[in-house]
């Protein structure tokens, strides 16, 4: 025999080994469990986190946060993905180790494929990737802020369709939730999010990072009637809060001419009236979906769904609207795996996985 001929049966028996693992990696895929066990990644901003979900059951919820943001006043992109990569193995281990699972245990791995910061989400990704070509097991790309809206299957369980006001520091949005993986957006901000509104403020004020916490904790030892701000009117379900943004830099500029000390002599007050303001911008539209859907089913979800104004809000009108109110745990509100994790249950029950050439996609929109 000649080295060519030679070579054609070499090549012949790697073409056919290929055919038998595609076949064997179809098969695993073809008889998935309908009790999986998924470990979850989310790293699209400046929380690392992992979780692991077995049969819909959400086991743990471990979450490191960045403390090196606060001194810059908002978070830094580059400082946030290094982060992500000091932390991500400690905080996978840890929630391997407390769920009491092993590698081989795992039916796939999810991870947030986006909206978020490129190099935050690609450090999530990556990981991903890694753990499931190691495993021989199958990846699920999960979108942020549908998980935001799937985190109310944690422990509740709205029926469909229901509306979700998902408000975090990059989104506000109105979402109309038909099932577990269809939903659309009906109503969204048209420029800034409103818990970038809150961190804004808050930064104006010399209060550090993330100032929503912190004005929402003055906000309850205050007078929310103090003061008042003007209304930006928006068309519809869309928002705005860049108006209140310029309203309220002018606003303490005018105070403080007067008086020096005007933001520490008033900051409760302050903030319980920039609080209710903000608030009731959100509950207008909400109010408003709820009308023209005539949905009466409402949930809150994302960082600002923490926020003690809107839950008291809220509940007062669900009593006067005879609306079912949602509202998750603070553990679930701000960015965390176990919703990635959630989202990730019902995507693999769909049969929806991912291949290993998925990238990160930063302004990742609902049903995209
Ligand atoms: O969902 P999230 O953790 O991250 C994003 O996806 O953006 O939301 C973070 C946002 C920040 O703007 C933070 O200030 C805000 O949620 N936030 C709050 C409260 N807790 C977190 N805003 C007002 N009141 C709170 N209690
Ligand atoms: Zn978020």
């Amino acid at each position: 025999m000649n080295s060519a001929s030679d070579a054609k049966i070499v090549y012949k028996k790697i073409f056919l080994l290929q055919n038998r693992i595609r076949f064997l990696i179809t098969c695993k895929f073809m008889v998935q469990p309908l009790h999986p066990t998924i470990l979850a990644i989310e790293s699209s901003c400046d929380e690392t986190s992992a979780s692991v979900i077995r049969s819909g059951k959400v086991l743990n919820n471990v979450i490191a946060s960045q403390a090196i943001h606060h001194k810059h006043g908002g978070v830094v992109p580059e400082l946030a993905s290094r982060a992500h990569q000091q932390n991500i193995l400690l905080v996978v281990n840890e929630a391997m180790q407390t769920a009491d699972i092993k590698g081989n245990e795992l039916n796939a791995i999810a991870f947030t494929r986006g909206p978020g910061l490129m190099g935050s989400l690609l450090v999530g990704v990556s990981f991903a990737k890694g753990m499931a070509l190691a495993l021989s097991i199958p990846m699920i790309e999960v979108n942020h802020m549908e998980a935001h809206v799937l985190a109310h299957f944690i422990n509740e369980r709205p029926t469909f369709p229901f509306l979700c006001l998902t408000v975090s520091g990059g989104h506000t949005q109105i979402v109309l939730v038909k099932d577990y993986l269809d939903m659309h957006v009906i109503g969204e901000t048209q420029d800034d999010a409103v818990g970038e509104a809150f961190d804004k403020a808050a930064k104006m004020m010399g209060l550090p990072y993330p100032g929503g916490p912190l004005i929402d904790k003055f906000a309850q030892l205050g007078n929310a009637s103090t003061f008042k701000f003007s209304q930006t009117v928006m068309p519809g379900l869309e928002f705005s809060f860049s108006g209140i943004k310029t309203a309220f830099l002018y606003f303490l500029r005018d105070r403080k001419k007067e008086n020096e000390k005007f933001v520490e002599e008033n900051l409760n007050d302050i903030c319980a009236s920039l609080q209710r303001h903000l608030v009731q911008m959100l509950l207008q539209k909400l109010k408003l979906a709820a009308q023209q859907t005539g949905i009466r089913e409402i949930a809150i979800a994302g960082g600002v769904a923490a926020n003690s104004g809107l839950r008291n809000e809220l509940a007062q009108t669900a009593k006067e609207l005879n609306w079912k109110i949602f509202i998750p745990e603070f553990q679930y509100c701000t960015d965390n795996a176990a919703m990635i994790a959630m989202a990730a249950h019902y995507k693999f029950l769909a049969g929806k996985f991912c291949s290993m050439d998925v990238a990160p996609i930063p302004n990742l929109a609902i049903g995209g």
